[in-house]
């Protein structure tokens, strides 16, 4: 089948890109590449279609979507600090632009699954957190998530078949630097022989999944029967910051020592996947455990 993906040249959508090729299906990436680097898709581009386009332009996606059998909707501007300071540019891509894609979805029928996240929920005061719990997220980019999330509720009744994917820490090879996640960044600092510099106290636990399961999430969503829902996506299985530094400095084998630092604004506390509905629904669960994960930065 031949698949749109915007966002392809980012992290998660080149590998999802790369899972697509893998199972014989035609990719066509959209991205403006204002985050996505080509280096991300390196290896097979040549299978690939590029086309530099912005989703805020819908007339000119029209043809693209029309030509395709289903949407994978990823791009979108990701910095949580980031969307303090340019809210509305933040609201314009991730809203404005989820928005077109689902237009477009309407008018030419095409199921869309899109990465929606687990900064719909905000602060919980229950883990693991199932997908029917209260949305509050607490910074602007969450925002957008929970907007998206209402969006896509309004075309579903519209007639849209649409799967939001609450990716949780999504993390693996080609994370880009500046907006990159703390595995990302831990390495980049154990790489250098400096120790990974941990925000706050370090007892906050995230639940990280690997980029390559959560590609395989998106096609099994789109090849799924179910047309509307929210599905989490992580391990249902927590790691503190602390945790997470300590394994890969142990993983580099470096005598280095955890630094701290002050704790951001908008960071949540806790974030744990309750993953039965996505077990359920489209049969998923992760294949790889974070230190295996973690092991093909090292090795
Ligand atoms: N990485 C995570 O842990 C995580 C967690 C939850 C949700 N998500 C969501 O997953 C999706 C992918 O995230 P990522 O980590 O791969 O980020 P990324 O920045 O690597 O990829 C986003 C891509 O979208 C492109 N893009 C941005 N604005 C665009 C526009 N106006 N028109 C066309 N292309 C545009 C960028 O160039 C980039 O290639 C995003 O929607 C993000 O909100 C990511």
């Amino acid at each position: 089948m031949k698949f749109v993906i915007t966002g392809g040249a980012g992290f998660i959508g080149s590998h999802i890109a790369k899972h697509l090729i893998n199972k014989n299906h035609k990719v066509t990436i959209v991205d403006n590449f204002s985050r996505g680097r080509l280096e991300n898709l390196s290896g097979f581009e040549e299978k690939i279609e590029f086309q530099k386009m912005d989703i805020l332009n819908l007339d000119s996606l029209k043809k693209i979507i029309s030509d395709s059998d289903g949407i994978f909707h990823q791009a979108a501007l990701t910095s949580v600090p980031e969307s303090f300071i340019q809210k509305e540019k933040y609201h314009n891509v991730n809203v404005v632009g989820t928005e077109n894609i689902f237009k477009l979805a309407k008018e030419f029928e095409k199921k869309v699954v899109y990465a929606s996240s687990s900064s719909v929920y905000g602060n919980t005061s229950v883990t693991p957190i199932t997908e029917d719990f209260d949305k509050n997220p607490i910074n602007p980019y969450g925002i957008t998530k929970l907007d998206d999330e209402k969006l896509a509720k309004k075309y579903h009744d519209l007639g849209v078949s649409i799967i939001g994917l609450r990716y949780f820490n999504v993390y693996g090879i080609g994370q880009t630097n500046d907006y990159a996640g703390v595995i990302t960044k831990f390495f980049d600092q154990i790489n250098l022989d400096q120790s990974p510099i941990v925000f706050g106290d370090g007892s906050h636990t995230r639940d990280f999944v690997s980029v390559e399961d959560v590609a395989k999430a998106n096609l099994l969503s789109m090849e799924s029967t179910t047309s509307f829902s929210f599905l989490n996506i992580g391990t249902g299985i927590p790691t503190s910051v602390n945790e997470l530094a300590q394994l890969m400095i142990n993983l580099s084998g470096k005598p280095l020592e955890i630094k701290h630092d002050e704790l951001p604004q908008g960071d949540v506390k806790e974030s744990l996947a309750d993953v039965f509905l996505a077990k359920k629904l489209i049969n998923w669960n992760y294949d790889i455990s974070l230190k295996d994960g973690l092991k093909k930065y090292f090795f």
